[in-house]
């Protein structure tokens, strides 16, 4: 089903970023059309009238970083199912990651997936093309094509796996300053990670699970930093996760080189205490890494060293999660818990805004995929692109009850203040109070 001719739309009660008295705001042709109390004055007489009761309005959140696993593991997510779980986090794009079976390295596939989203119609579902055929890091893809297709391919990445040859990601780099588009690295020195299954450190030790190095990370953060400033391009880091790659980030920018960086709820809140239960669901690739990483994550976040949050979304079916910790997938789910994460690790704290959260979640992953309909401001003639959050909302997360179609979630039976109360997607509502609206 598609949704063309959206129906006007005026929110009453709302706060444009958490800032000053509650406004309406009227949407009409998937634009918004006014702002201000007398905002619904010009509305016409069919016009969907919602009282938000005082909710912050922010701009449609970004990810830079889900999982939809279709084609191939429809038994654990799909086009549809993740768009709903995006959408009922507040998402109005998702970039789906190319780590499908088969994986999104051709045009075929990614204009697919394009379709489907599209068709799907409940946020922007933007397939990320793979850097090289297969994901095995060997031989470059015909980028240009997926770029040059319906998908417009604007992103590319082997995620899940490393770009690890440096002459193979100098090449990628080098066409994608040609091309204009981005390559998102998956940092991870594949020697260096050989079995590992947990955070190099005391709790490993520990536990006796083999250790993942940050080193591991952070060689290919400075790596690939080097080949971005000699090729002339741009390089993106998905999911940060040590202190050495923040001072390495820092150290980057100050040299003017261009490289964004994203960091998951799941590296902000957790750390790798967690792995004591040997419980599957907390295994992810980089794994969860110490406190003091957190900390420096969440300081480099509010700084700016590190640009947006990106969810990392990685849906697995519960045969592939509870079962012994060093055989568990890794990975976990991600889209409908970001907001009320880093709502109550950064805003309930003081260290942010709710303009900072729409700049971390909304504005600057736009910016870094060069998307001009997202993470724009809530101005009239503006794409109405919106998430209503409601701060003081009391929502209890619970896996079974998520719309995602797997239940991989580390943060069963947490609390959180924040939650998501209702999303726009061009001029239409696409979720409220928890619910898809078809
Ligand atoms: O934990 C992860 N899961 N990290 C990745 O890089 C890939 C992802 C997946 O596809 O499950
Ligand atoms: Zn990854």
């Amino acid at each position: 089903m598609t949704h063309t001719e959206a129906p006007g739309l005026l929110l009453r009660n709302v706060r444009p970023y958490g800032e000053g008295d509650p406004v309406d705001v009227l949407i009409r042709d998937g634009l918004i059309a006014a702002i201000g109390a007398d905002a619904g004055a010009a509305a016409p007489t069919d016009t969907e009238v919602h009282d938000l009761g005082g909710s912050v309005l922010l701009p449609g959140f970004v990810d830079l970083h889900t999982h939809l696993r279709e084609p191939g593991r429809e038994d654990t997510e799909t086009i549809a199912s993740g768009s709903a779980a995006a959408a009922l986090g507040g998402y109005t794009a998702v970039f789906a990651m190319a780590n499908t079976q088969p994986p999104q390295d051709n045009q075929t596939v990614t204009d697919s997936v394009w379709r489907i989203g599209q068709e799907v119609g409940l946020c922007a579902v933007h397939p990320v093309g793979a850097v090289t055929v297969g994901l095995k890091g060997e031989q470059l893809t015909e980028m240009g094509q997926m770029a040059a297709g319906a998908a417009g391919v604007r992103v590319f990445s082997d995620d899940g796996m490393c770009v690890y040859d440096p002459l193979i990601m100098r090449r990628a780099l080098e066409y994608s300053a040609g091309l204009g588009v981005l390559i998102a690295q998956h940092a991870e020195e594949p020697r260096l990670t050989k079995g590992a299954v947990a955070h190099e450190g005391p709790t490993a030790a520990r536990l006796g699970l083999t250790g993942w190095p940050r080193s591991a990370e952070e060689s290919i953060v400075a790596r690939d930093a080097i080949l971005a400033r000699d090729a002339g391009a741009r390089v993106h880091i998905c999911h940060a996760s040590t202190t050495g790659t923040v001072e390495l980030l820092k150290w980057a920018k100050d040299q003017g080189i261009s490289i964004s960086a994203e960091v998951t709820p799941h590296h902000l809140l957790l750390d790798d205490s967690k792995l004591e239960t040997y419980d599957g669901v907390y295994r992810v690739n980089p794994p969860l890494r110490e406190a003091k990483d957190a900390r420096a994550l969440r300081a480099a976040l509010v700084s700016g060293v590190i640009d947006c949050v990106a969810t990392d979304h990685a849906p697995h079916a519960a045969q592939e999660k509870c079962c012994e910790f060093a055989a568990a997938r890794p990975g976990m789910l991600g889209l409908e818990t970001a907001l009320p994460i880093v709502a109550a690790l950064l805003v309930e704290t003081g260290d942010m805004t709710w303009r900072d959260l729409a700049r971390v979640m909304s504005v600057r992953p736009a910016e870094i995929a060069g998307l001009t309909d997202q993470g724009r401001p809530i101005e009239v003639g503006e794409p109405a692109n919106l998430a209503v959050v409601d701060p003081d909302s009391s929502w209890t997360v619970i896996g079974d009850e998520l719309a995602s179609l797997s239940a991989n979630t580390p943060y069963e039976g947490m609390t959180f203040s924040a939650r998501v109360v209702g999303t726009i997607y061009r001029g239409r509502v696409t979720t409220r109070n928890g619910e898809v609206i078809a």
